[in-house]
């Protein structure tokens, strides 16, 4: 079976609990879930039941796609992502991506992710909010991997404007109004699921990153194949700096990411509403 025509078995399911057509498709990262008690809900369905959804293992997120108006706006949000060392592929991590886009699924234009990340720039504190403004793939994996479907998108794909100029701008503007403190930063991709050692954070600093995770840069990857406006952001969670490391839990990368969530929710609501 082609994508393609998953994607149409997965719309077609969608498409029998909802008519809806949302705009902003958004993916709720770790810390971000907060957001889900803003949208006024449609229909929210488990990635269970939907057609060729791969299945969300990571505890602390949970597997739904929510149909919903966000301040005003009609938004489809994933609550939970898949990540490449959960053993998915990278086709199915950005699955829902396809699902989503205007090109050949539920008609949204613009896609707005967030993340929980590891500071490695001496100027971020933990709790802090860092909008991406480019990124590096260090996965040493790519989802464009394969024949290349040219209906979606072109075999070389420009990146020279991974997130939109467009919209950092709006969400610097919505920020200085709200009062809420963002810093700005590459965000490097890595494979995990281990955190990084010293070493490997003194060379991620090195290549120009300012912040480590292990998502966003796949669904990035996808949406700009299909020509969808990006935007990303990420709450640091954790400092790595590597002459003064400390161990760090997940629970505590969890606690700092549900402690920073107010103000995240805050901006993405007020962004939503500006697009
Ligand atoms: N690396 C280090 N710290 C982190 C990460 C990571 O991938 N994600 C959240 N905090």
């Amino acid at each position: 079976m082609t994508l393609q025509e998953q994607v149409q078995e997965s719309i077609a399911y969608i498409r029998k609990h909802t008519k809806m057509r949302p705009e902003v498709g958004i993916i709720l990262g770790t810390g971000l879930g907060g957001l889900v008690k803003e949208i006024r809900k449609e229909i929210v369905l488990d990635y269970e039941e939907v057609p060729h959804f791969p299945i969300s293992t990571v505890e602390s997120h949970h597997g739904k796609l929510i149909f919903g108006s966000l301040a005003g706006r009609k938004i489809v949000a994933m609550q939970g992502r898949f990540h490449l060392y959960e053993g998915y592929t990278l086709q199915q991590v950005t699955y829902p991506v396809r699902v989503m886009s205007e090109k050949i699924g539920l008609g949204v234009n613009t896609l707005l992710i967030s993340n929980a990340a590891g500071g490695m720039n001496p100027e971020f504190h933990r709790g802090d909010l860092m909008i991406i403004t480019d990124h590096i793939n260090f996965q040493g994996n790519n989802p464009l991997i394969g024949p290349n479907e040219d209906y979606l998108g072109p075999r070389f794909p420009d990146m020279s404007e991974p997130y939109s100029r467009e919209l950092i701008s709006l969400a610097d503007k919505v920020s200085k109004e709200l009062r809420i403190k963002v810093q700005h930063g590459v965000f490097v991709a890595v494979q995990g699921p281990n955190l990084e050692t010293r070493a490997e954070y003194r060379f991620l600093r090195n290549i120009g990153a300012d912040a480590v995770g292990m998502s966003t840069v796949p669904e990035n990857i996808i949406a700009n194949h299909m020509g969808m406006r990006t935007f990303g952001i990420s709450i640091i969670t954790d400092e790595c700096f590597p002459d003064t490391l400390e161990p760090v839990s997940v629970e505590e990368i969890i606690k700092t990411a549900n402690k920073a969530q107010p103000k995240l929710t805050k901006l993405m609501k007020e962004l939503v509403k500006r697009i």
